[in-house]
C-alpha cells in the first residue's frame, strides 16, 4: 500500500525576538500575566518588508536539504497560510519560484491554524491516488505586522515563522496512517480579521472608517478549542485502533499551554509525551506543527517507527488530526 512518508523537515524563525518584557513596554500587560495565561515567553518577529513567502522559502530550503532531494523533484507545493504576501497570487507560487521547484504545481490552503493538517490531508490523497509522488508542504505565517498593539488579548499571542515537511510516496509501513479535517463556519466570528478581504476592501477613501484589527472572543474560543482538540485526537485513535499508550509523541498546534495540557489531561496523555515549544515561538498559526516536528527531530524525540499524533484547531472554526508512523 502506498503511503505519504515524511522524508524531510525544516523551519525558519526570524532572528529578531520580542520578549514579554519588551511587549509590556508597548501593551498594557505583564510577563507574568502572559506566561500564566498562555505559556508564551517570547515570539520571533520578521523584518520590515518581509512576506510570508520569504519565511516559507527558508523553511522549504531546509526541508529539501534535510530530505537530500533536488527541488526540481517536487511535484506539488502546498503553502498553508492565512497571511499570504498578496491577496493573489498565492504564497506557494512565490515559494515555488524562490526554491526552484520548477515542476511543482503550487497553491495555498487557508484553514488558519489548522492549515497544516488540511494540507497534509490533501498531500496524502494526492500521493495515495498516485497523482503526485513528492509533495512539499510549507506552513508560513507572518502575524506581527497586522496585530493591533492596543488589543492586548491578541497582541500577546502570535509570532512569525515557517515550517516545512517533504512527503514522498513509499510502499513501506511508515507515513501518514490517517487524516481528519472538520469545520464549523457558524462560529467564524470568534476569531477573524474583518477588513482587507472582499467584504471590507481597504481603499484610500475608506481606510479611516475600517476596523483593521483582529477580532477574538478568547474565552469562547478557548472552550471550543479544548473540545475540538479532544474530539480530533480521539478520532485519530478510533480510526487507527491505537491507544494513548501506543503514541510516542503528541504534537498539538501551539495556541496556549493551558489548552494543550487540558487536552492532554482529558486524554490521559503524560506530559513527557506532549511536545511544547510555544514558550519560545508563540502561536505561528499554520507553521506551529511543522516547526514543532522539525524541533522534535533535532531534539532526537522522533525515531523511525514511532507513532505521532498531530492535532490542530483554528479560526473558521476548523480543526483536524493526523496519525503518522515516523
Ligand atoms: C486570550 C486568553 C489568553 C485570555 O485569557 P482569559 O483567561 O480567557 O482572560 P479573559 O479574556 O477572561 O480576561 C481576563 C482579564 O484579563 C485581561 N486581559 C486580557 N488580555 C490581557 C493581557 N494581555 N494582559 C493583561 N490582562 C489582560 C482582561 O481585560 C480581563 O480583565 P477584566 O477581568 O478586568 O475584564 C485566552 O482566552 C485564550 O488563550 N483564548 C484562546 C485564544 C487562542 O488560542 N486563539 C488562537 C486560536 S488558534
Amino acid at each position: 500500500m502506498t503511503r505519504a512518508r515524511i522524508i524531510g523537515t525544516g523551519q525558519y524563525l526570524p532572528p529578531k525576538i520580542l520578549t514579554n518584557h519588551d511587549l509590556a513596554q508597548m501593551v498594557d500587560t505583564t510577563d507574568e500575566w502572559i506566561q500564566q495565561r498562555t505559556g508564551i515567553r517570547q515570539r520571533h518577529v520578521a523584518e520590515e518588508g518581509a512576506g510570508s513567502s520569504d519565511l516559507g522559502a527558508e523553511a522549504a530550503r531546509a526541508a529539501i536539504a534535510s530530505a537530500g532531494i533536488d527541488a526540481a523533484d517536487i511535484d506539488c507545493l502546498i503553502c498553508c497560510t492565512m497571511t499570504s504576501d498578496y491577496l493573489f497570487p498565492s504564497a506557494a507560487c512565490l515559494i515555488q519560484h524562490k526554491v526552484g521547484a520548477k515542476r511543482a504545481a503550487a497553491f495555498d490552503v487557508n484553514a488558519a491554524c489548522s492549515g497544516f493538517i488540511y494540507a497534509l490531508s490533501i498531500a496524502d490523497a494526492y500521493i495515495r491516488a498516485g497523482m503526485h509522488k513528492t509533495v512539499l508542504i510549507v506552513g508560513a505565517d507572518l502575524m506581527t505586522n497586522r496585530l493591533s498593539w492596543d488589543r492586548r488579548d491578541t497582541a500577546i499571542l502570535f509570532g512569525d515563522g515557517a515550517g516545512a515537511v517533504l512527503l514522498r510516496a513509499d510502499d513501506g509501513d511508515r507515513g501518514l496512517l490517517m487524516t481528519h479535517t472538520a469545520a464549523d463556519g457558524g462560529f467564524h466570528e470568534l476569531l477573524y480579521l474583518p477588513a482587507g478581504g472582499s467584504k471590507q476592501v481597504i481603499r484610500c477613501d475608506n481606510v479611516d472608517g475600517l476596523d483593521l484589527g483582529i477580532v477574538m472572543s478568547g474565552r469562547d474560543l478557548f472552550k471550543k478549542a479544548v473540545n475540538a482538540f479532544g474530539a480530533a485526537a480521539q478520532k485519530a485513535l478510533d480510526d487507527t485502533g491505537f491507544t494513548i499508550d501506543d503514541i510516542a509523541l503528541f504534537v498539538p498546534h501551539q495556541a496556549n499551554t493551558r489548552i494543550i495540557y487540558s487536552v492532554a489531561e482529558r486524554l490521559s496523555i503524560p506530559r513527557e509525551k506532549v511536545f511544547v515549544n510555544i514558550d519560545r515561538v508563540a502561536n505561528t498559526v499554520a507553521a506551529t506543527i511543522p516547526i514543532a516536528l522539525d524541533d522534535a527531530v533535532k531534539e532526537g524525540r522522533l525515531n523511525a517507527g514511532d507513532l505521532v499524533l498531530l492535532v490542530a484547531f483554528g479560526a473558521g472554526l476548523t480543526w483536524g488530526s493526523a496519525m503518522v508512523r515516523w
